[in-house]
């Protein structure tokens, strides 16, 4: 077993037997491994596993020190994070652990420290959608696979690596989890598979996808993502079709890819190339380590541990949707009104809150319109109409809207949506003329927004799909 120092030294303390180490130029770390090695995910096996005061438990298989020697660092292993019953002491134990590379805060002794503000950050994981339990296993086979078991030992990830010449493993000091073969070319590396997080030194090519986990305590990927394509970096919501809440654009160039640097996301036209677009951010401070992760909420956020203070802190938000975070297609849930970042429901007699406690979880209509694949309709069965919702505004671009029509009046843009099963809502929109106006099909309505007058220069309502007459009600 290695010798680990548990001091648990903070701030100067540790910056001052930091130094001290840099003399000694002693490694603490073990960063790579060769075929074959197994990692159990048990307190036992991984010798190197800290619990932290919210329930959080990192078990680290391999680990890269800091550069500066200690401070922020990248460790693969198994963690735990979230999970229900945390909080100190008397939490249920961790259940759902997923196997990735996170960034853990060392001492200069290489071992893992500060357990209250240090959090792991999980900035890459091989299961997201599928936590393993304690005693699963993670095995860089003799084959050259990563492999990755459940307790009883189903297969639940593997890299497809196996039989590619791997020699060796390791993770970079860039956070990147590599494989490598005898000649020392790259296999397969994380940095190539993100989830929902980029770290500085990576990039996303195009028609790569961060996605957003479903929620505190579900890992798995949500609707929301980020992608790159040939002539814009864009956001979407995953519907029929996918609807696009913001979009960084540039001129159309097969080969454009996304980087994240020191100071920069920019988008380039090919590796090594000219920018296509550029989007500042805060510069990583020296010794530290920063990431930005799309959020459930839509939100691409920019995070660095700050030595000052000792803690993660949000530092940017990066994307800004036209034409304020009311445009954010989860900001009030499904139907619901965003209005000066206040959520409500587009009326009270068609819509109720789904919890009337937490308005932005959105609404219902109390009359559900009838859809595509609504049963034949019954007799006197309630046809659909509209509730039309004047100075209201939606989110989705008319390049990503189900339909756009052009030049139409109000009458003309109502009827195309109550003539078509798939459309929900109908935005008509217009500056001066109302019959010379363009009317937008919605597959589905997410948050809706409340237009502001000094920013709109145009008439929106919003025509929304809804039954005939009041909801049945169960009389006793
Ligand atoms: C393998 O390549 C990496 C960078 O690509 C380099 O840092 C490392 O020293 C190389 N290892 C060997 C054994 O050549
Ligand atoms: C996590 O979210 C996914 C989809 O976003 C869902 O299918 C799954 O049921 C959720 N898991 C739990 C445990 O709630
Ligand atoms: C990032 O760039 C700034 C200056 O632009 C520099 O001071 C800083 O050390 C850099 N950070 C890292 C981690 O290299
Ligand atoms: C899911 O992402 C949110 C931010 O979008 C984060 O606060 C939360 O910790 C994440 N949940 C898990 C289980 O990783
Ligand atoms: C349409 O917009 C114009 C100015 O942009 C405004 O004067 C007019 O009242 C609006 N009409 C409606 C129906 O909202």
């Amino acid at each position: 077993m290695r010798r680990r120092h548990a001091a648990a030294l903070l701030g100067a303390g540790v910056l001052a037997l930091g130094l001290v180490l840099v003399a000694r130029a002693q490694p603490y770390d073990y960063p790579t491994a060769r075929p074959s090695t197994a990692w159990a995910n048990t307190d036992a096996a991984l010798q190197h596993h800290v619990a932290y005061t919210d329930g959080s438990v990192a078990r680290a298989a391999l680990l890269r020190l800091n550069p500066a020697r200690f401070g922020p660092s990248f460790a693969f292993g198994f963690f735990c994070i979230n999970h229900r019953g945390g909080g100190g002491g008397g939490g249920a134990p961790c259940a759902g652990f997923l196997l990735g590379v996170a960034v853990v805060y060392c001492n200069s002794g290489a071992g893992i420290t500060v357990v209250t503000n240090g959090v792991p950050q999980v900035v890459w994981s091989a299961n997201r959608a599928s936590p393993v339990g304690e005693g699963a296993t993670a095995e860089l086979t003799a084959d050259g696979d990563l492999v990755l078991k459940s307790p009883r030992g189903a297969v639940v990830w593997s890299a497809g690596t196996a039989g590619r010449g791997v020699a060796g493993m390791s993770i970079n000091s860039d956070g990147n989890l590599v494989m490598v073969d005898g000649s020392n070319r790259t296999v397969w590396q994380s940095f190539d598979h993100p989830t929902d997080t980029l770290v500085v030194g990576q990039s996303l090519r195009q028609g790569a996808r961060l996605t957003a986990n479903t929620s505190f305590d579900n890992w798995s990927g949500s609707r929301i993502y980020l992608t790159v394509a040939a002539d814009g970096l864009a956001a979407y919501v995953t519907a029929k079709p996918p609807q696009r809440y913001y979009v960084l654009g540039y001129n159309k160039n097969a080969a454009a890819y996304a980087m994240y640097n020191n100071g920069s996301l920019t988008v380039l036209d090919r590796p090594g190339g000219q920018p296509l677009t550029t989007v500042q951010l805060p510069a990583v401070g020296a010794g530290t380590v920063q990431y930005m992760r799309l959020e459930y909420d839509g939100h691409l956020r920019l995070y660095e541990w700050r030595s000052n203070g000792m803690k993660w802190e949000a530092v940017a938000d990066v994307l800004h949707p036209y034409p304020d975070d009311c445009a954010y297609p989860t900001v009030c849930g499904a139907y619901g009104v965003c209005t000066d970042m206040q959520c409500s429901c587009p009326d009270a007699a068609n819509f109720r809150a789904i919890d009337f406690r937490r308005p932005n979880r959105g609404c219902v209509p109390t009359a559900p319109p009838p859809t595509c694949r609504s049963p034949p309709p019954p007799r006197r069965a309630r046809a659909p109409r509209l509730l039309s919702l004047r100075d209201m505004a939606y989110f989705n671009s008319r390049d990503t809207s189900m339909r756009t029509l052009e030049r139409v009046n109000e009458e003309a843009c109502k009827k195309a949506c109550l003539g078509d099963c798939a459309c929900m809502a109908a935005q008509f929109v217009y500056g001066f003329d109302p019959n010379d106006g363009y009317c937008y099909l919605q597959s589905e309505v997410l948050s809706l927004e409340t237009m502001r007058p000094e920013i709109f220069h145009y008439n929106s309502t919003m025509h929304i799909k809804i039954a005939q007459g009041k909801s049945p009600r169960r009389l006793f």
